[in-house]
């Protein structure tokens, strides 16, 4: 049975400590232990440690997607401008756009973040003076995230020279009126400064009661983390969203409800390994070499390792990260068999692979429905990919357009100014 825990998402975002997102992680772990130590201090037992320290864990959230879509429109612009709210983003960041989108994700578990604490994260970047019609509980939480926030940039900004460092920290902090003597305190505890900064989530320190997650609260989290991997780059926007409809919808013909949404589930998983792969391979044109070819391949088992260790995701992660095996044995991390690979993998290879003909790549342009049908249908024949799942595909198309974009997501952001 389903059994997530917010712990779990809090582990599995730690795990994307990669690449160009190791210094946001970094920062994002300070400011969660940075706000609980903060919120303890001054008023114990007020707020839920547990939440205060997802919120700031999760915070710039929305910075990272900004940067990752700002990003993008260098690279492609008419992908990017097709959502609709996208084309003012520079603008909107003058008014802290990210701190918007970090609040708008996680209005994803408003279940059990309350109203107060999303309007903290709105404000993360606010003065005193811009929060003087918010309520005193707002106020607080607001001002938490605030000096969280700062206190950890001076840290790493100063890295080098720590001692500069934290000289400019007793400076911000004589600026901090009320909050003063709270955060004096917390800073010149000398084991608190190293564990506040060593870069580890330390949940037994900060964290106290764990939740509950239902299993939309994960899949949201889940689509939010494949959005962060696929807005990388152009050739891999939507991708993941594309082939998670196209394996629920074979799903759903071929199992019950319950199957078609770990399928899903697993569709949303398959490809968060390419974290790890390097940009430039993401963008060779022409082939890659046998070694790039190499890098590239080991996304899957990235896929497995960033999930492995959570037993109640055993089943979608094994699914998730057979996506490139092959009936005969020919395909990879493992080179398992038709025996081995149950009827998940089966639909997840057929979806994968249908939705990546389908698109373009740097070195060709997308194929259409037919010729990308005539391609798998010849890897049926010669015993790669399993035939039933292919037929089912194959009527699906004749049907409905299985190719999806990330629309929702975006569309559900208020903006107002
Ligand atoms: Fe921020
Ligand atoms: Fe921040
Ligand atoms: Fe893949």
């Amino acid at each position: 049975m389903f059994e997530y825990k917010l712990t779990d998402l809090i582990k599995i975002f730690q795990n994307l400590r990669i690449n160009e997102f190791s210094d946001f992680l970094e920062h994002s772990i300070d400011v969660a232990k940075l706000s609980v130590s903060i919120a303890e201090e001054l008023a114990p037992g007020k707020f839920s440690k547990s939440i205060v320290y997802f919120c700031g864990l999760m915070h710039d959230i929305g910075f990272l997607l900004k940067e990752i879509i700002l990003e993008n429109i260098d690279i492609d612009k008419d992908y990017i401008l097709n959502y609709k709210t996208l084309a003012s983003i520079e603008e909107l960041d003058k008014k802290n756009f990210h701190s918007y989108l970090s609040a708008s994700v996680l209005k994803y578990f408003k279940r059990f973040i309350p109203h107060d604490y999303l309007t903290a994260i709105e404000n993360h970047h606010k003065e005193d003076n811009e929060l003087i019609y918010e309520s005193d509980e707002v106020k607080m939480l607001s001002k938490i995230f605030h000096v969280a926030d700062k206190l950890s940039v001076i840290y790493r900004v100063n890295l080098e020279s720590p001692e500069i460092g934290m000289e400019k920290m007793d400076e911000f902090i004589d600026n901090c009126g009320f909050f003063k003597t709270s955060i004096k305190n917390i800073i010149n505890d000398d084991m608190n400064y190293l564990y506040l900064f060593d870069g580890n989530l330390n949940l037994k320190r900060y964290f106290n009661v764990d939740i509950s997650l239902t299993l939309y609260e994960f899949m949201d989290f889940l689509k939010l983390i494949s959005m962060i991997i696929d807005f990388r780059s152009p050739y891999t926007l939507n991708h993941t969203v594309s082939v998670s409809n196209v394996a629920k919808e074979i799903a759903k013909e071929m199992l019950d409800d319950y199957d078609a949404n770990l399928l899903y589930m697993a569709g949303l998983m398959h490809d968060i390994g390419k974290i790890k792969t390097p940009l430039y391979i993401l963008h060779k044109e022409g082939g890659l070499s046998y070694y790039e070819m190499n890098i590239m391949r080991k996304h899957v088992g990235e896929t497995f390792r960033i999930f492995e260790n959570f037993c109640s995701l055993k089943e979608i992660v094994l699914i998730a990260s057979q996506h490139h095996e092959k009936l005969d044995g020919s395909g990879y991390p493992w080179g398992l068999s038709a025996s081995q690979l149950s009827i998940g993998a089966r639909i997840l290879q057929i979806a994968d692979m249908y939705v990546a003909l389908r698109e373009d790549r740097p070195y060709r342009e997308g194929m259409s429905v037919e010729k990308a049908l005539g391609i798998i249908e010849d890897m049926v024949e010669k015993n790669k990919l399993d035939k039933k799942v292919f037929d089912t595909l194959k009527n699906l198309t004749k049907e409905k357009e299985l190719i999806k974009k990330y629309d929702k997501f975006i569309d559900e952001i208020e903006i107002d100014f």
